[in-house]
């Protein structure tokens, strides 16, 4: 395999302004894509993500026997009637930390399941000991070797189960087992993020029967099998955020198309309080900055609090911000990776633990820099976007997993950005 390294440079100064639509929900499709596995027949889904990760969750479809196709660019039709293998290796699902649902998928319809633990990004620890859980009270046998999860099940059987963590992987995983298994199963203390109630929504179309998603207890009525369909996967609630805060940041004027506002109003309650204007219509948010804005005091939190995953946007933000803001990590153990990086451009952020104390500057820098993981990836972006001269991030890979043609996107509003080929 020939590995092209690439790069993107931004110069920074521009005030962003237009329009920027925003695309499916990474973490709805690579959820809903192994779903697909459940389901006795031919599966539509649109609004799929054009990404990195939808591209590797897909050739591990195929591998296990999936018939797998683009009918266009965002719509991917499934048809697993012919998956015949329970085994996905190592050197597929280190990519993505999303793998893990192959393991609830094929439990729910082969009563076995082998999959290497999943790679993704570096958060620290990234247990699986909730999903485990769930899937011994419906009746699986679990063992982890040599780095491999195996699960297999004589009998699905319905069963109560309290999650001790508040995790999206484990409630969506136990749902994925659950929808096939005999009888009713109650899950509470769940996640209730939106593209839970995203696959929730898909695997009820496809003729599940399961209430709840969305709020703390999850009912699902197994059933004997589901038929095929069609399904439109939700906004991205990160994607969308990465905008506003970019506008923000930026002091631009920016419409965010095709999102869910409601999805984003923890987002946009801080950059009100940052002192950006937000203005919410039906299907889309606009965001206009201004050169004065000051400090906020953060904590991430599960849905519907101040989501981790757009913790590196708004840190970037707020190291332009006026005063003294206080962030603190609520969901991962250690992500706060990319700030090194942010000093580079000149933040003065300091990090102790889980809480980044991020003090304003006047201007960031320019300067060579590393995408540590996904989310740091878009907040490098962001802080080229305000830096003064040129940025130049390297890793994109990374960014690439999560984003569709981020780079095309902020172009469209009027960003000098572009993705340059390394020499080497
Ligand atoms: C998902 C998202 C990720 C996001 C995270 C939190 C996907 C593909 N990824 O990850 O982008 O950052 O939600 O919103 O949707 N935990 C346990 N035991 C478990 C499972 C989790 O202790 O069995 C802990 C984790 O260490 C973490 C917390 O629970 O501290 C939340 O993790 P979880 O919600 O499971 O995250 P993911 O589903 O992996």
């Amino acid at each position: 395999m020939i590995y092209i390294l690439e790069k993107i440079v931004v110069r920074g100064g521009v005030r962003l302004s237009g329009e920027v639509t925003v695309s499916g929900a990474k973490n709805a499709a690579v959820a809903i894509i192994p779903a697909a596995i459940l389901v006795d027949g031919e599966c539509i889904i649109e609004n799929v993500p054009d990404i990195r990760d939808v591209q590797v969750i897909v050739e591990i479809l195929e591998h296990l026997g999936a018939k797998v196709e683009f009918v266009d660019r965002h719509t991917l039709k499934i048809d697993s009637s012919k998956v015949d293998k329970q085994t996905a290796p190592y050197e597929m699902v280190r990519k993505m930390r999303a793998s893990y649902y192959l393991l609830g998928a094929l439990l729910g319809r082969f009563k076995k399941a082998d999959v290497a633990l999943p790679g993704g990004c570096n958060f620290g620890l990234r247990p699986i000991d909730q999903h485990l859980k769930g899937f011994s009270a419906l009746g699986s046998e679990n063992t982890v070797e040599s780095g491999i999860v195996r699960v297999s099940a004589e009998k699905l059987e319905g069963a109560s189960i309290y999650l001790d963590v508040v995790s999206v992987g484990a409630t969506i995983n136990i749902m994925l087992v659950a929808t096939l298994a005999h009888g009713t199963t109650i899950i509470e203390n769940v996640a209730k993020e939106p593209h839970i109630v995203d696959v929730a929504n898909f695997l009820n179309s496809m003729g599940a029967n399961i209430k709840g998603a969305g709020t703390d207890v999850i009912k699902i009525n197994g059933v004997e099998r589901l038929k095929g369909g069609f399904y439109s996967i939700i906004p991205d609630q990160i994607e969308a955020g990465t905008f506003m805060v970019a506008a923000a940041a930026t002091g631009g004027d920016v419409l965010v198309k095709n999102v869910i506002p409601k999805h984003m109003e923890s987002v946009s309650a801080k950059l009100e309080e940052i002192g950006a204007e937000v203005i919410e219509y039906d299907d889309s948010i606009r965001v206009i900055g201004n050169g004065n804005l000051k400090k906020v005091n953060i904590k991430t939190l599960p849905y519907p609090g101040f989501p981790t995953d757009m913790q590196p946007q708004i840190v970037t933000l707020l190291s332009i911000c006026k005063g003294t803001s206080i962030v603190t990590e609520g969901v991962w153990e250690s992500r706060f990776q990319y700030v090194g990086e942010l000093l580079r451009l000149g933040a003065n952020i300091r990090v102790d633990s889980q809480t980044a104390t991020v003090n304003g500057v006047e201007k960031l820098k320019g300067a060579p820099v590393t995408a540590t993981d996904l989310r740091g990836g878009a907040g490098m972006v962001i802080a080229g976007l305000i830096a003064e001269g040129e940025t130049e991030i390297s890793d994109i890979k990374h960014i690439d997993r999560g984003y569709e043609k981020m780079e095309e996107k902020f172009r469209q509003l009027g960003a000098d950005i572009r993705r340059v080929t390394c020499p080497e």
